[in-house]
């Protein structure tokens, strides 16, 4: 049963796209669990982008089978459009299958997550406006559609005309904004039905029949452990599980199906949206690794605040995930640095805090503690094994992993899959 979870260790944004893509080659199957296209995943081969939002990594590997799981909340107009600009680059998405218990997000989510942002003001959680956290509360709540109620015009019709009814009360009512039309939302999501239908399938049964076949299943997460609405910097966090355990809910498997565990971290730290950030270097320091990390988000465009590496964060993720390998990313961007720091516990008051505290109130009064490491001048990004890093880049590996106390097993110097470092083969 070879199956592999790769999760985001941070905020989201470490680099799981390039990762997943890379390991796609050893892939039969890659399956989404959770989140919907306010995932932003970059896979760079040779000198092509592509931005991943709802369609898995796993995709620009002609024979792989690309699942959609029951716990990702599918934008029919999102989907759509991204196949459309993958076809149009002539990549094969015939292996694309949507689980048929996904929840489907509808205008009235996206306009509804704006709302609640405008209305929240200065205490905005600085969401990505797809309307995920109203959709995953309409499953919460039992009233949400699934891709399986799409099979059946006539059903799906009564019932979406009936939450359009719903939601523009609650939009007219509490917002006081002007409703939205109906008889436009139900023309256009019949056509999109007609257009998801031949994608809908149970897709645990497959993902159940790969595993039991021996093929190889790679379960890629989206966003990451602090962003996790249980785990995370609550309420700074996205509406889903992106730790290893949303997958046995979100694709519908076991627990004992995981194999391994792979934690994706980058070589700093860097989060989008709101919330309290402990080695946030809003200076010359974050500037300077925002412009050599093109730390913009990949779904919205917004700047990425940059820091340090907070080994607290990695270790409360290496702890909560079961991690049993991370792999480290864009270490090439830190080529430059005199001195490079690790956070290796919070300072709350003078008192030490080496677990990663529950309250934002707590969190926003800690400082960080550093290990000062000297840095490197030499531009890393052509090597290709560990031997040939600078000895300053390798003990800041060494020390990254002793203090989280996981094995670093992959290392990455630039976003092409080249660009990687191999110190022990996974998966
Ligand atoms: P994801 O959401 O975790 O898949 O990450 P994103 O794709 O949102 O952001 C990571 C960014 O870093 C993308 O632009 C990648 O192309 C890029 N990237 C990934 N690995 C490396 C690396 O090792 N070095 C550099 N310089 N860029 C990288
Ligand atoms: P990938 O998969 C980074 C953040 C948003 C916001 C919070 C809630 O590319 O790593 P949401 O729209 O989900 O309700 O927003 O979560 N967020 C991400 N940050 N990477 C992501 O995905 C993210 N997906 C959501 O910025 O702070
Ligand atoms: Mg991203």
């Amino acid at each position: 049963m070879p199956s592999l979870v790769i999760i985001g260790t941070q905020w989201g944004d470490e680099g799981k796209g390039k990762i997943i893509d890379y390991l796609s080659k050893k892939a039969d199957m890659v399956v989404r669990g959770q989140g919907g296209n306010n995932a932003g995943h970059t896979v760079v081969v040779e000198d092509k982008k592509y931005a991943l939002h709802l369609i898995p990594s796993g995709i620009l590997y002609e024979d792989t089978v690309n699942i959609i799981g029951n716990g990702v909340v599918v934008d029919p107009e999102g989907f759509l459009k991204e196949l459309d600009t993958l076809e149009r680059e002539g990549i094969n998405t015939s292996k694309i299958i949507i689980s048929d218990r996904a929840h489907i997000v509808f205008p009235y989510h996206k306009v509804l997550d704006a709302l609640s942002e405008k209305s929240l003001g200065k205490n905005e959680i600085g969401t990505t406006k797809k309307g995920i956290g109203p959709c995953y509360m309409d499953k919460i709540e039992r009233t949400g559609i699934r891709a399986c109620d799409l099979l059946d015009e006539k059903d799906f019709i009564d019932k979406l005309s009936q939450q359009i009814d719903n939601k523009n009360i609650i939009i007219e009512k509490i917002y006081g904004e002007k409703p939205l039309e109906k008889e436009e939302i139900l023309s256009q999501y019949k056509e999109y039905a007609k257009k998801l239908r031949p994608f809908i399938k149970d897709t645990t049964v497959l993902v159940y029949e790969a595993l039991e076949r021996g093929d190889k299943v790679l379960f890629e997460g989206a966003q990451g452990t602090l962003l996790d609405v249980d785990l995370g910097t609550y309420p700074y966090v996205t509406s889903s599980h992106p730790t290893s355990g949303g997958f046995t809910i979100g694709a519908g498997i076991g627990p004992t199906m995981i194999e391994e565990v792979l934690g994706i971290a980058k070589a700093y730290t860097t989060r989008v949206g709101k919330g309290p950030f402990v080695t946030e270097e809003d200076n010359e320091a974050g500037d300077r690794i925002r412009k050599a990390g093109h730390e913009f988000g990949t779904t919205t465009g917004r700047p990425r605040r940059c820091g340090w590496f907070d080994a607290v964060i990695v270790k409360y993720a290496a702890r909560t995930n079961g991690l049993t390998a991370i792999s480290l990313m864009l270490l090439d961007v830190l080529s430059g640095f005199d001195t490079i720091k690790i956070c290796t516990g919070y300072d709350y008051d003078g008192e030490v805090i080496n677990h990663f505290p529950a309250s934002l109130k707590i969190l926003g009064r800690c400082k960080p503690i550093y290990k000062e490491m000297k840095g490197w001048h030499e531009d890393i990004t052509n090597c290709t094994t560990y031997d040939r890093l600078p000895e300053e880049a390798k003990a800041y590996i060494l020390a990254i992993e002793e203090i989280v106390g996981v094995p670093i097993k992959m290392i990455s110097v630039g976003p092409k899959r080249t660009q990687t470092i191999i110190r022990e083969e996974i998966f």
